[in-house]
This record gives C-alpha cells, structure tokens and sequence, in this order.
C-alpha cells in the first residue's frame, strides 16, 4: 500500500472525488513498529506509528495533501498558515508541488533547524515574528478573513480529515484491537483527528494526549500566555481544537495530562538508545506519558511519535549520553579512543 497517496487510499472517506486533482507526495501508509524494550517495561504490547516515515517528516502532510488539493480544486494561488515549524515545512513542500506560493508565519527563534532548513529551500515566504505560536495564528486568521489565501493550520477541516487517516491505518493494521493511545498535543488538531477518525471506523481506544508542563494549557484548563518547553513544535499556550481535542478525551475516557521537559528527554533518548528510534523532541511527550502515568490496563497500546529526530538537530546534540572523542590519527591513540575506558 507504501505507493498509494494517501487521499487515493481513502478517498470514499474523505471529502474528494475521483475527478479532483490530487497534490501528493505519496504520505501516509507510515510503520507501525513493535517496541521491545517498552512492550518489557510496561508489560503490555507497545507499538510506535512512525509519522516521522511522512514525506517532509511528520504527520502534517497527511492533512497538508488533503488541504492544498482542497485549495488548488477552488482555484487558490497562495497558501499561509502559523506554525511551530513542521507544518510551515509541511505546507512549502504541497504549495511548491502544487505550483502555488507559501508563505508561514513562525515564533522568531523558536522553531527547530530542520524545520527552517526545509520550509526555505521549498521556496515559502518565511515570515519570523516577534511573538509566539497563538499570536500568529491569531494574526494569521485576521489576515485569511481579508485577503483571498487560504489558511491551512488545522482550523481548515480538511486537514483534520486528512489527519484522521491515521487513525484507519491503526485500526486496519491492529486487526482493530487497539485499547489505548498516547499522542502529544499542542494545537490539539492531531487528538481531534484521530478521534474522528476511530469513530468513522467504529473504534473507541482511549486516547491519552500530553502536553510539556510549561505550555499545558488543556491540563490547567486555562490559556497559558506565555507558553514554555524544550519541545518546541508543542510550545503553545491557547490551542485552536480545545473543544475537540476535550471531547476525544472525555467521550474516549481517556485524558490529557502533562509532562516536564526532563522527562520528554528521557523518552526521547530511551527511544533514540534502546529503540533505534530518532524522534523529536515534541513526539517523545507520547512515550513519556506512557512512562510516567502508565498504561491504564491496556495491553495493546500505540504511542504516536509524529515527527522525525533530525527535525531538531541542535537539541539532539545539546542532550546526548555519549560524547565525541577528539583523536589524533596515530593508531595508539585511535586504539584508546575506541577501546579505552570512557
Ligand atoms: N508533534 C509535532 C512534531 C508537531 O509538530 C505538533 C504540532 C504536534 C505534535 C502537536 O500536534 O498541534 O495537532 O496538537 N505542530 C504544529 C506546527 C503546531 O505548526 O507544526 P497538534
């Protein structure tokens, strides 16, 4: 199935029909990957949805594909949208494929390197503002209600019914025998989309979503102004989806809780170490959720890890166990370099 794009997977359950153009990049159809070591700690069996497998590396093109031939099927020339990095990367990547301009309003200082890497070689226009994630969404919607651009942060629905084919392809590939599922949350449109997704599919898993502790505002049921935590895709004080992303919770009797930014470090090292697995930062909220609050009883769980590690090079670099072992090119000192005791 790695071949079909995505809106062609699902198409009779999403809002497109087979004369509408499709702007692909082959997403979807990502891993579910077993994980020994957590499947141990928990006693249960544990599976990661690689997200990071999508085409510019995290789950946003699933809803960016659906979006922008959404946009491109009205006849829109230009794309915009806020974001904390990967879906400014995500929305450059479908706009440039498309033929029609970009432009992203990010938190000026704020976003991972990758993410600004891939968002300007893709050609958007990047705008670097002096605020945060929530006032550039807000901005941006004021903008959207004015001129003729279509927003796409996940306020625009077809990103979520993009998003929820997530959802299917965990029902389908768990034979629909998954009990719980663990996901960070920031804008909440992910929880949002994969609860519209399993109620398409007539599943009910729980549905544990985590948010870094500085910018937790779902937890404290009140906006958080200034939003703070090393997993800056999740650095987000006033999501768009609250209403959303409270009632996948509450109707799926699961819940959203936080955690600190040491403890998304630890999941985000132990997957890196003992997994084999490099996600970001943001994504290891879902596995230290696991960690921390545990599993509820569930024995068939799935923790989404939504973006890929080399998103975030520099916070890969400033929080690794080992170390680099400088070296002269002399086989004595190669030989206590690679056997000697560190
Ligand atoms: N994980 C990653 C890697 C993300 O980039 C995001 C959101 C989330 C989790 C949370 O998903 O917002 O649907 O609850 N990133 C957005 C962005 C905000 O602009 O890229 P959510």
């Amino acid at each position: 199935m790695s071949h079909v794009p995505l809106i062609e997977r699902y198409r009779e359950r999403l809002p497109f029909t087979a004369e509408d153009p499709v702007v692909s990049l082959q997403e979807g159809s990502t891993p579910l990957l077993r994980a020994p070591v957590l499947s141990e700690m928990l006693g249960a069996s544990v599976r990661l949805k690689l997200e990071g497998a999508n085409p510019t590396g995290s789950f946003k093109d699933r809803g960016m594909t659906c979006a922008v031939s959404a946009a491109v099927r009205e006849g829109a020339r230009a794309v915009i949208c806020a974001s904390t990095g990967n879906t400014a990367a995500s929305a450059a990547a479908y706009a440039a494929r498309a033929g029609i301009t970009c432009a992203v309003i990010v938190p000026d200082g704020k976003i991972a390197q990758g993410k600004m890497a891939q968002t300007l070689i893709h050609g958007a226009r990047v705008i670097s503002l002096a605020g945060n994630f929530d006032q550039a969404l807000t901005l941006v919607r004021e903008l959207t209600a004015a001129h003729p651009i279509v927003l796409v942060n996940s306020v625009n629905n077809f990103r979520v019914e993009g998003q929820k084919t997530a959802a299917f392809e965990i029902h389908e590939d768990l034979a629909g025998e998954l009990e719980a599922l663990f996901i960070p949350v920031g804008n909440a449109g992910n929880i949002t989309s994969y609860w519209r997704g399993f109620r398409e599919v007539g599943a009910a898993p729980a549905l544990y979503g985590f948010q870094a502790e500085g910018a937790a505002p779902l937890v404290l049921g009140h906006p958080v102004e200034h939003p703070e935590t090393v997993a800056s895709a999740i650095r987000i004080g006033n999501p768009v989806r609250w209403e959303d992303a409270m009632a996948a919770v509450t109707d799926s009797r699961g819940s959203i809780r936080a955690v600190s930014d040491a403890e998304i470090l630890t999941a985000y090292r132990l997957l890196a170490a003992r997994e084999g697995i490099f996600c970001e930062p943001a994504s290891a909220a879902s596995v230290a959720g696991l960690l921390k609050y545990g599993a509820h009883g569930a024995r068939q769980i799935v923790c989404v890890l939504t973006g890929r590690g080399l998103k975030d090079p520099e916070t890969a670099i400033a929080n690794n166990d080992g170390m680099i072992i400088r070296c002269v090119a002399e086989m004595s000192a190669i030989e206590e370099a690679v056997l000697g005791e560190v």
